[in-house]
Formats: C-alpha cells, structure tokens, sequence
C-alpha cells in the first residue's frame, strides 16, 4: 500500500515554486503578491488564512491579509476588490469562504477579475475549464489531480469516481480527470447504490463532507484512493474515507490530516504564480 504523503509532496511543489519565484524576481523585479480577504472570526478560516500567509512568504511571495469584521457590509468588500483589480502588485485576490449571511457569494467572487482569480471560482474559469481552456483550477480538485498523477501518470481510460459536486470540489475535480481521459462518475448523497458505484473506480475522490462514508468494502483492491474530507467528531478530524478499513485493500491512499490538505495551499501559491506570468504577457 502507498501512503500518499500530501506533506512531502507539497513541500516538494513549495521548493520548485519558490525557485520559480526567485528567477521571475530576477526577469521582472518584482514577485507575485497574493491578497487574502477574510471576513469575521471563524476558526477554521483564520487557520486556514495564517497558514496560506506563512506558505506564501515561504516561497518569496508578496502576502498581504485583509480582515474584516462579521458586520461589513458587501459594497466595502466589493470596492476593496475593485481596487485590487487594479494594483499591479497584486496577482492574486481570494477571498476566504464560507461569507456572512448577508453578503452575496456570487457578487464576490464574480467582482474579482478572472486573471487574479487564483481559486477558479469566477464562472469565466470554470468556462475555460469545463472547454478544456487554459483557466485558475480550484486549489484542492488540483492539489488531489497533482497526487493521484503522482501515483499512476497515465490515466488514459481510467475508471474515476468523484463523490460529491461542489462548485470547490466535486465538479473541477471531475473536469481534470475528464481532461485525463478518465471515464468519470459524479456521484453524491442522494446517489443510489453509492457503494456499487465506487467499486467500479481505479480512483475514488470522495469530497462529500460524511465522516468516514467509504468503507473498505466499497473499494476494489489496487485502487488510488483520495480522501478530501476534514470533518470534526468526537474522535477527532477524520477525512470521508474510513482509513483503517481502506488502508488495507487499496493500492494508494491519502491520510487525513497529511494528504490532500498541504497540497491545497501549495496549489494556492502556484495558481498565485501562474496569474503573475499570464498579467505579465
Ligand atoms: N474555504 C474553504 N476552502 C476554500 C477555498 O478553496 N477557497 C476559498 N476562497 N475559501 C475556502
């Protein structure tokens, strides 16, 4: 069996970038600058926020945090965009979801141009992409489409189970490995028989957000197993694979903490950088 060591891996893509970072230092005198918004003071986001903050300057990024409290109104949030649409020294804009109830996800992410758009969540990505153009892929559907090419490079005809379709997940997740020549199944809650469904996959990503839903006898033996899930109980995080069970009849999975979670952030500072290179030319 293959742990799929996200940690290694990303700290791996870290170095490369962080190369990359130095040589675009050298060609244009300036590096790519990534601007964070987050808004009110959930937990999980202000993690997530500080570690994309210390991954970023990790590799020689420009990092800059905006924060603001529960109670902003939309129209300030969408003016600081406005304005980071236009300062050259920002190559990337994200903002940190989920949003207040009274603020509209989708004026937010559409007010972002779609060049410093570095989750792919702006419907002119998600265009490119779905029509197999160059586009910003969303961080984790990239970070699990990096892991699994890792463990098999060649996916042509591949048999790919994808549970769950989020705008995050799900549905990018999908659009790579259909790029892949994979044969995809998108399955999710309400699918019937979800278990006879992932039997039938080579590669499994469950992104559903139902604590440790894969069991091991849903899985056929030498298949990758991707496990996006970080869902909070009583025994702690655990991902929507059931890992112990799993563990032992796949080929290749990944841990939960450990696997898909470090390839997110690297994937932000890479699409960082990426939106650098196309506003340069
Ligand atoms: N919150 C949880 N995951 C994400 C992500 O990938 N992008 C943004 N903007 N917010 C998130």
């Amino acid at each position: 069996m293959i742990l799929i060591d996200g940690k290694k891996e990303a700290a791996n893509l870290r170095e490369e970038l962080r190369k990359e970072v130095s040589s675009l230092k050298t060609k244009y005198n300036k590096v790519p600058g990534l601007t964070v918004i987050l808004i009110g003071d959930l937990t999980p986001s202000q993690i997530y926020v500080r570690n994309k903050e210390k991954s970023a300057k990790e590799v020689g990024l420009k990092s800059e945090v905006i924060k603001y409290p529960d109670s902003v109104e939309e129209i300030t949030i969408l003016k600081k965009i406005y304005e980071l649409n236009k300062d050259d020294t920002v190559s990337g804009i994200l903002v940190q979801l989920p949003l207040p109830k009274h603020i509209n996800k989708k004026k937010v992410i559409e007010a972002i141009i779609p060049e410093k758009d570095v989750d792919g969540f702006h419907p002119m990505n998600v265009g490119n992409l779905s029509s197999g153009y160059k586009s910003s892929v969303p961080c984790t559907p990239l970070g699990c489409y990096l892991l699994i090419k890792k463990v098999e490079p060649n996916l042509s005809g591949k048999k790919a189970v994808v549970i769950g379709r989020s705008n995050l997940n799900g549905k990018p997740m999908t659009q790579l490995l259909l790029k892949e020549n994979c044969t995809v199944t998108i399955t999710h809650s309400k699918t019937k028989d979800l278990k006879g469904e992932c039997l039938k996959g080579d590669i499994v990503v469950a992104a559903v957000g139902i604590p440790e839903l894969v069991r091991g006898d849903w899985i056929k033996k030498d298949s990758i197993v991707i496990d996006v899930g970080i869902n909070k109980t009583e025994k702690g995080i655990v991902g929507d694979v059931a890992f112990d069970e799993v563990s032992k009849i796949a080929k290749a999975i990944t841990p939960v903490p450990g696997g898909v979670g470090p390839m997110t952030i690297a994937c932000l500072l890479k699409n960082t950088i990426e939106c650098f290179k196309r506003l340069q030319s």
